[in-house]
Parts: structure tokens; C-alpha cells; sequence
């Protein structure tokens, strides 16, 4: 048996914020930010929505996907850098309003690779027997801790939860292999006191090395090679990043999810939620050779190389 998922939710909040509304914010264009980004549009929570209120929408949908109750999970990982509250954990205030009585619960803080840390620790579990049903939940309120008036960073974010119902899956599908990594010599790169503060080229260069280093790692682990990859799921940071990765891969266009048009960067979330877009646009079947790969503030980084199916 491997580790894999079994039932997917994700939810972005209804506000969009578009380039031109930024346009009327602070000093940038509309030409800009598509040119250098890729990015369109954004969601924004209201005031009275916080990051444990979009996780727990994304986790009902994904326990009935997967046709399990909440009595059912073992353990709840939410992958996020902007909880409610540094403590209470967000996995805790889940486990209290879904009913989730049985299950352990803890966050995850490894930024934008977060929720491909919180998948290889769920796999751990899985594999050694401990656990059957595990709750994987990549979510953030960026615009909680973006200074909007620093156009190097407030135009890049956005809102939005994904999550994954992790479980055995059937032989020669699930996770196949991982890769995860840290460089604490670059946190200086990217970090948040009172504001999200980002020296972006010197991310720029690290995502485009690792990003692609990581999927190539992945793909050997397994004993595959580029052509077997069916669809890439990289963390939504900026399109020329992602392309640098999908040519890496030496994928055609439509081999890879480009949600970062919609919803800009939504960090720990972006991957759950492209998955889940995908699947709806039809993109993943079952035994497809799925490669996400993701990197973050930390430095951190992590790829996973997943047949689909349950
Ligand atoms: O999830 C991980 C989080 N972070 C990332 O993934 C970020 C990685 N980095 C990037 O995506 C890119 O570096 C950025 C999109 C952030 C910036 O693109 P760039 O091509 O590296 O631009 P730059 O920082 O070199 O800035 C070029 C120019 C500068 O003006 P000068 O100094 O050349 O006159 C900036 O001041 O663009 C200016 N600029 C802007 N102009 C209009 C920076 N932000 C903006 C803006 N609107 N929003």
C-alpha cells in the first residue's frame, strides 16, 4: 500500500482584487504586474474571516470527497505562516469545530513548501500503520501581513485554503518519492516581523535553481524519467518561475497548473488549491504522474512525485 489522497477541498474567498484596483492603491500597473508575474487577479478575506475560518470550509469539502467523517482523521497538519494565532494552532481550532475528536493536531511552518512538508510527514504515518486518515490543510491570510503600500510585495499575494484527505492507497499508487530541504543562510531573503519583507531577486534565483533541481531529484528517486510526467503542480509564486520549471521538465503548456493568474501567491495553499482546480478542469486521472513541487521563506523547499488514484 502506499500514501496517497483520497478526497480534495479547497476555498478562496469571494473579493477579487484585480491589477487595476491596485493600480489606485500605490505606484504600480496593471502592465507590470502581468509582465513581471503573471498574476491578474487576487482573493482577499473580509475583516472577519481568518485563516481557520477558510481552513475549515476547504476541510468539509474535502472530508466529503472523501467520504469520511471527522471522527474518522487521526491527525490534523495545517501548513501555514499566518495562523489566528500563534497559539492556539489552527490544526487545533479545526479539530474542535469539525469534531475531530480522536485527532492529534499540529501547524506546520515551512512557508510556501508548507503544505509538501505537511503531505511527506503525513506519508510517515501512514506508511508505519500509526495512522489511517490524515487531514493535510495548506492555508493563508496573506493580506493580514502584507504592507500594502510596498508594491514589491502587496502586489504578489492573495488569500485561499486547500486541503487533502491523506490515506492508504492501492499498490504503485501514491506518494513514489519526495525530496525536502532547508538553506537557513537565506531566511535573510524572506521573512516577516511586522510586515512579509522579500529581497525578490535573490528568491527569483533560488526558486528557479531549486525548483528545478527538485523535480529532476524526485523523478530519479522513483526511477522515472522527464517523459513520464503526466501534470506539474508547482507552488503559484510568479509565471516566469513556474515556467522555468515546466521547461525544465520539457513539458507542454497544458502539463502544468498556472492558478497564480487567479489567485496570485496564496503561499502554503496555492498547491491544494491547484490540485483541486485541476482535477475539476479534468487535467488529473487516475495513475497520471503528478510532480508538485514547492519553495519558500525559510529558505525551504520539497517536491513529491504521486501516481493519482486512490
Ligand atoms: O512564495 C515565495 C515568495 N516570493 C517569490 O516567489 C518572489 C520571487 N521574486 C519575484 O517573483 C520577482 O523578483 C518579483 C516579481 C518580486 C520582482 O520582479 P523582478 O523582475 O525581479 O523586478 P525587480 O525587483 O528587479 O524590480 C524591477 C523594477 C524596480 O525598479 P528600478 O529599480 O529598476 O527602477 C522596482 O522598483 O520594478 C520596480 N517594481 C515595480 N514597479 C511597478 C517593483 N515592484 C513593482 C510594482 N509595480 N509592483
Amino acid at each position: 500500500m502506499g500514501a496517497g489522497i483520497i478526497g480534495v477541498g479547497r476555498y478562496l474567498p469571494e473579493r477579487v482584487v484585480t491589477n487595476a484596483d491596485l493600480e489606485k492603491m500605490m505606484d504600480t500597473s496593471d502592465e507590470w504586474i502581468r509582465t513581471r508575474t503573471g498574476i491578474e487577479e487576487r482573493r482577499i478575506a473580509p475583516d472577519g474571516m481568518d485563516t481557520s475560518d477558510m481552513a475549515y470550509v476547504a476541510a468539509v469539502k474535502a472530508l466529503e470527497n472523501a467520504n469520511i467523517s471527522a471522527a474518522d482523521i487521526d491527525l490534523i497538519l495545517v501548513a501555514t505562516v499566518t495562523p489566528d494565532r500563534s497559539f492556539p494552532s489552527v490544526a487545533c481550532m479545526l479539530q474542535e469545530r469539525l469534531g475531530a475528536t480522536k485527532a492529534a493536531a499540529l501547524d506546520i511552518s515551512a512557508a510556501c513548501a508548507g503544505f509538501i512538508y505537511g503531505m511527506v510527514t503525513a506519508k510517515q504515518f501512514i506508511d508505519n500503520g500509526a495512522y489511517r486518515y490524515i487531514l493535510v490543510v495548506g492555508v493563508e491570510k496573506l493580506s493580514k501581513i502584507v504592507n500594502w503600500s510596498d508594491r514589491n510585495t502587496a502586489v504578489l499575494f492573495g488569500d485561499g485554503a486547500g486541503a487533502v484527505v491523506m490515506a492508504p492507497v492501492s499498490e504503485g499508487r501514491g506518494i513514489l518519492s519526495f525530496e525536502l530541504g532547508a538553506d537557513g543562510t537565506g531566511g535573510k531573503h524572506l521573512y516577516h516581523d511586522e510586515y512579509v519583507m522579500m529581497n525578490g531577486r535573490e528568491v527569483f534565483k533560488f526558486a528557479v535553481r531549486q525548483m528545478g533541481e527538485s523535480c529532476i531529484h524526485v523523478l530519479e528517486k522513483a526511477g522515472l524519467s522527464k517523459q513520464d510526467v503526466d501534470f506539474l503542480i508547482p507552488h503559484q509564486a510568479n509565471i516566469r518561475i513556474v515556467e522555468a520549471a515546466r521547461q525544465r521538465l520539457e513539458l507542454p503548456e497544458d502539463k502544468m497548473s498556472t492558478t497564480v493568474k487567479k489567485y496570485g501567491n496564496t503561499s502554503a495553499a496555492s498547491i491544494p488549491i491547484s490540485i483541486v482546480e485541476e482535477l475539476e478542469a479534468g487535467k488529473i486521472k487516475d495513475d497520471d504522474l503528478i510532480i508538485m513541487v514547492g519553495f519558500g521563506g525559510g529558505l525551504t523547499w520539497g517536491a513529491i512525485a504521486l501516481r493519482w488514484g486512490r
